[in-house]
């Protein structure tokens, strides 16, 4: 478990931890919103398929208390840089923090890792959520693109 002791706006403790044999069905059916479809995969299930077939990835469960309501996954890229990627909230439980609890905890987590390794990641630059959230932690852009997606990098420090 990755637990970085942050609440959501509701108190519950927001936790990261492995796909498992008990959890990866509640994982697998997180959807977010329908017209949040432009940007990610209608369901959690295709990000747990990929990082199933790939060896770059590794999907996490999001818990807010006892319970799984999103998706998140991280992985190392040829050059050392950790990326985050497959954040979704599930859509009945956006707006409550846990999006933001969520990250924070596994960019904190990735900057403990040995190597001193940027933290990136790529969003659409019409996704205003997403663009908002990751400002506001600290995300700034690198410059480059992926497909048509701005990728940005935590500054440090935050
Ligand atoms: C982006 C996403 C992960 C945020 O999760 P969340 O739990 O709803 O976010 P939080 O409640 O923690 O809010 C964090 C910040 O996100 C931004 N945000 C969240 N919802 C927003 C909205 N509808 N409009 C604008 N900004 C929004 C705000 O900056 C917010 O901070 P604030 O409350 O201090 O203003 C969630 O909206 C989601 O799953 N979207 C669909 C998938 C997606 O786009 N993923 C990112 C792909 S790169």
């Amino acid at each position: 478990m990755i637990d970085s002791g942050l609440l959501d706006g509701d108190g519950r403790p927001v936790t990261l931890r492995a796909v498992d044999d008990d959890n990866w069905r509640a994982v697998a059916d997180v959807a977010p919103r329908d017209d949040q479809r432009t940007w990610v995969a209608a369901l959690a299930a295709r990000y747990l398929l990929l990082s199933d077939r790939s060896e770059v990835w590794t999907s996490l469960a999001v818990y807010a208390g006892p319970d799984v309501v999103g998706h998140v996954m991280w992985g190392v890229d040829d050059d050392g840089s950790r990326w985050l990627g497959g954040m979704v909230i599930d859509a009945s439980q956006q707006g409550r923090g846990v999006g933001r609890a969520a990250v924070r905890t596994l960019t904190d987590w990735l900057r403990r890792q040995d190597g001193g390794h940027p933290v990136r990641l790529s969003y659409h630059p019409d996704n205003q959520a997403a663009a908002r959230l990751y400002t506001s932690l600290g995300f700034r852009p690198t410059g480059a693109h992926e497909d048509d997606e701005l990728v940005v990098e935590l500054a440090d420090p935050r």
